[in-house]
C-alpha cells in the first residue's frame, strides 16, 4: 500500500512538502501528524515530488524487498533533487519510517545525496533535525529511541482527516513473533494516556470524524492511564470513547489473539458504537508453526476466541493475516492452516509469503521453505480466502445495513460508503448525507464491494431525519 498526502492544505505556504507513506495506517498517520510538526516552519503538502522543497519518503520494512523499493524511488528523487538544485534551489530529501529504523546509516551509504535518516520515535524533532541539515555538511542519521514520549511533544493532529480518522493510541511491541522486525523497528510497547486519545478523538469528531480507528501495532495490548490514575484496558477506553457525542463508530486495529481480553470480547457485545468486524492475525493454523513463530498459542486457543467472540457479538466479521511457508512449515502445517480458514470464515483476510527479515530469529532458521512451495501454498490460501471473501459479500445481497456515507462515489450523484463489516457500498444520494448513517437495501454483492439502494430515498431525506 502506498498514499500520498492530501494537498495542497495552507495555500499559499512558501514551502512545499511532498510525503509519501508506505505500508500501514499507522504510516499514514505518522505522516500527518510530520505535516503538523513541519507547519509551523511554513511547509505546506503538496501532491507530487517535483518542485518539492522537502520529500519525505515514510518506508515500510515489514515485508518483501521494502530496501530495494526505497532505492529505486531515492534513485528517481535524486534527479529531481538534481533539478532543482540546477534551479538554484534546494530539495531536502528525508527517509521516515521502519526502514530507516532497520537500516540507519547504511541508507547514506547507498544513497549519499539523502539529507536525514529519522526513525519513527524522532518525528516531534523534525524542525531541530532540519536545523541541523541546514548546517551539516553530510546527512543527519536520528535513529535512538528517545526516552521522552514523541506524543507528548507531537503538535495537536491540525487537519481534520474527515468522516472516517486514524488514532494512534499505543505503538510498538513486546511479543517478538520469530518472523517480524516491528519490535525492532518500533521498539517496546508504549500506550499513550487515556485522557489524551479522548482529548484527540474530541478534537477528530468535532472536525467532522464519525468513525475513529484506534491504531497500535498491538492495539489491544493498550493499557493506558485512565484520568483518574488508574490503568484502563482497551475496553474500558472504548466504553469512554463511545460517549462522544456525535462519534457514531469504532474500531481498533491491530489486535493479537493473546491479548484479546473478556472484557474486550464484551465490549462488542455491549458498546453499540464498537463495529462487529474484528482484524484479527492468526498467521498459521499449525501448533507446531505457531510455536516457531512465537505466537504464544495454539490452533485451538484462536477457534476459542472466535467463538466467545461470535456468542457476544453473533454479526461479527472476522479479518486476519496468514503467512505462507514460514520456516519449518510442512505441508501437513500448510493443511492445518487451510482448516483453520475453513472453520472460522473470514470476511476479509491478508496473506503474505514468508520472507526474510534480517536480523529476526526466523531469517537464521533451519527448514527455509523453497520458494515455489512458498508460491503454490500462498496461491491456495488466496483462493480460499477470496472465495470467503466472496461469500461473505453475497451473504448481504437483499439485506439492509447501516452505511456510513464517506464521500461522493465514482459516478455522479453517487455516494460511497463503509457497511459496519468495512464493505465498500455505493448508493445514489445527495452529498448532504456525507457523514450520516443511513439504511441501504443491498442490490448487489461484488467481490470487493457492495451496491445498494437508500431506504429512505432521498427526497424523503427530510422526514427520515
Ligand atoms: N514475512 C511475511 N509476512 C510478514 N508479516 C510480518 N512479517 C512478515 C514476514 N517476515 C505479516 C504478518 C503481519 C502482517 C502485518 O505482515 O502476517 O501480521
Ligand atoms: Fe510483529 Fe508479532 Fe508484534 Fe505483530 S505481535 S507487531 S507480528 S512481533
Amino acid at each position: 500500500m502506498t498514499e500520498t498526502m492530501q494537498a495542497p492544505r495552507g495555500a499559499g505556504a512558501k514551502k512545499r512538502l511532498f510525503v509519501q507513506s508506505w505500508g500501514c495506517q499507522m504510516n499514514v498517520y505518522d505522516s500527518h501528524r510530520m505535516a503538523d510538526v513541519l507547519a509551523p516552519l511554513g511547509y505546506a503538502p503538496v501532491s507530487s515530488p517535483e518542485g518539492a522543497d522537502m520529500v519525505i519518503l515514510n518506508t515500510c520494512h515489514i515485508r518483501e524487498k521494502a530496501t530495494e523499493k526505497l532505492f529505486s524511488e531515492l534513485g528517481r528523487l535524486r534527479a529531481l533533487k538534481e533539478a532543482r538544485r540546477a534551479e538554484g534551489g534546494r530539495m531536502i530529501l528525508a527517509v521516515a519510517g521502519c526502514v530507516a529504523q532497520a537500516e540507519g546509516a547504511e541508507i547514506t551509504a547507498r544513497a549519499p545525496y539523502v539529507d536525514l535518516v529519522l526513525g519513527p520515535q524522532s518525528y516531534h524533532r523534525l524542525p531541530e533535525l532540519l536545523a541541523r541539515v541546514s548546517r551539516a555538511a553530510g546527512a543527519v542519521i536520528e535513529t535512538e529511541f528517545p526516552p521522552e514520549d514523541k506524543f507528548d511533544h507531537l503538535p495537536e493532529a491540525s487537519a481534520p482527516q474527515g468522516v472516517t480518522a486514524f488514532l494512534t493510541i499505543q505503538e510498538g511491541c513486546d511479543k517478538f513473533c520469530a518472523f517480524c522486525v516491528v519490535p525492532y523497528t518500533r521498539g517496546a510497547e508504549y500506550s499513550r494516556p487515556a485522557a489524551a486519545v479522548l482529548a484527540e478523538a474530541r478534537r477528530l469528531v468535532a472536525g467532522g470524524a464519525r468513525e475513529v480507528t484506534l491504531l497500535g501495532q498491538n492495539v489491544n495490548a493498550w493499557h493506558g492511564e485512565g484520568p483518574e490514575g488508574r490503568a484502563w484496558n482497551l475496553a474500558r477506553l472504548l466504553a469512554a470513547l463511545a460517549e462522544i457525542p456525535g462519534l457514531a463508530r469504532l474500531r481498533y486495529t491491530t489486535s493479537h489473539p493473546r491479548d484479546m481480553d473478556a472484557a474486550l470480547i464484551a465490549a462488542h457485545r455491549d458498546i453499540p458504537a464498537v463495529m462487529p468486524f474484528l482484524h484479527l492475525p492468526v498467521q498459521s493454523g499449525s501448533d507446531r508453526v505457531l510455536a516457531a513463530m512465537n505466537r504464544g498459542h495454539k490452533a485451538e486457543d484462536y477457534l476459542r476466541l472466535v467463538d466467545a467472540l461470535r456468542q457476544a457479538r453473533p454479526d461479527i466479521a472476522l479479518s486476519t493475516d496468514i503467512i505462507a511457508g514460514h520456516p519449518g512449515e510442512t505441508e501437513a502445517d500448510h493443511q492445518a492452516t487451510l482448516r483453520l480458514i475453513e472453520r472460522v470464515g473470514f470476511a476479509q483476510a491478508f496473506s503474505f509469503k514468508y520472507s526474510a527479515r534480517p536480523g529476526t530469529p526466523a531469517a537464521a532458521a533451519p527448514g527455509q521453505v523453497e520458494e515455489a512451495v512458498k508460491d503454490r501454498r500462498l496461491a491456495e490460501i488466496q483462493a480460499l480466502l477470496r472465495a470467503q471473501q466472496a461469500a461473505f459479500n453475497a451473504s448481504k445481497a437483499g439485506q439492509e445495513v447501516e452505511v456510513l456515507f464517506t464521500g461522493p462515489g465514482r459516478h455522479p450523484g453517487q455516494l460511497a460508503g463503509r457497511s459496519p463489516w468495512l464493505q465498500p457500498v455505493h448508493a445514489t444520494g445527495p452529498t448532504g448525507l456525507i457523514g450520516a448513517v443511513r439504511r441501504v437495501r443491498i442490490t448487489a454483492a461484488h467481490p470487493n464491494s457492495l451496491a445498494g439502494e437508500l431506504i429512505h430515498p432521498p427526497d424523503q431525506e427530510k422526514h427520515a431525519a
